[in-house]
């Protein structure tokens, strides 16, 4: 059996709305070997599909298939840290880890580069498949199959704080939310701030995070999908956050802070259970610099 470990991955970032997205400290690992017959099992009580609906079997399947091997079946053992459907790259992980394993197991046939256009196209957002891969900080565009990217690393000083609601919001819905035409102001609005954020984060000037989150194309649109966000979005910032966003499509609600903050995620825990959100999750994360990877014994 071989082991791939796949972190979550945080998107858009506020401002950079299917353009960028960065790698955190939260893992899904998956073990895989060819076998006769299809077998999947979750390690970690996590209901998942058991037959070839599976989406790290399918992924698995994609690149046998591209690289002309038959496979008869494979043994597949989940553990799964990232929550489903919370804005932190769940699918991704699957596919991610479908494909790097299947790789590995072939003797790397596909290089780095068309594995990202691979994981890309299977997940159909750049800004969630590439810093699963690539880890860091990655800004991506999806043209005709190929992504256009450039991967930074993160300096270690920033906490990324998923606050995470017992509620499920699928990429789907959160999607039907959003309008089909913006007007051009908007549009200016969130370019620059996107610009802004993607330099700002790399070279740590981190008080322009707060205005390079604001943004006209989603967030505004789907806020209304999770139930006591405003009044967290206000909490994190009365505790001191330099931003906060809403992770990928959501429902995570997501603080960046100061790593010397290391009193905001237990502020935030009780800020969130006097507003009655007690069900919800706190997870204190940083940025990994590094994606998706075989783990050696
Ligand atoms: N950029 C995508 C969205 C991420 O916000 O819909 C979802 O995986």
């Amino acid at each position: 059996m071989i082991k791939v470990q796949i972190p979550a991955t945080s998107a858009n970032i506020g401002s950079g709305f299917d353009s960028l997205g960065l790698a955190v400290t939260m893992y899904n690992t998956i073990e895989m070997e060819e076998s006769d017959r299809l077998d999947i099992q979750s390690l970690d009580g996590m209901p998942i599909p058991r037959d070839d609906t599976n989406l790290v079997y399918q992924s698995v399947k994609y690149i046998y298939d591209l690289c002309g091997k038959p496979l008869k079946g494979m043994t597949i053992r989940q553990t799964n840290h990232i929550p489903m459907a919370r804005g932190l790259g769940s699918s991704s992980a699957c596919i991610v880890g479908g494909i790097v394993g299947a790789n590995y197991l072939l003797g790397s046939p596909l290089c780095q580069r068309e594995l990202v256009n691979i994981a890309a196209t299977m997940e159909g957002h750049p800004d969630n498949s590439t810093p699963a891969l690539l880890g860091g900080l990655v800004t991506a565009v999806l043209e005709k199959g190929k992504v256009y990217y450039v991967k930074q690393a993160i300096a270690q000083d920033l906490r990324f704080v998923a606050i995470i609601p017992n509620f499920e919001l699928k990429t789907s819905f959160a999607r039907q939310a959003l309008p089909r035409d913006v007007s051009h102001k908007d549009a200016v609005f969130n370019l620059s701030r996107a610009a802004l954020m993607s330099v700002s984060l790399y070279s740590g000037n981190y008080h322009n995070l707060k205005i390079a989150c604001d943004d006209r194309l989603h967030q505004p649109y789907r806020l209304s999908l999770i139930d006591g966000a405003h009044e967290v979005f206000d909490l994190a910032y009365q505790y001191g956050a330099y931003a906060m966003y809403i992770s990928g499509a959501g429902s995570t609600l997501m603080a960046i802070v100061n790593s010397e903050r290391t009193d905001f995620a237990q502020q935030m825990r009780e800020g969130c259970d006097a507003l009655g959100l007690n069900q919800w999750q706190i997870h204190e994360l940083s940025v990994t610099n590094v994606g998706a990877r075989v783990l050696e014994d």
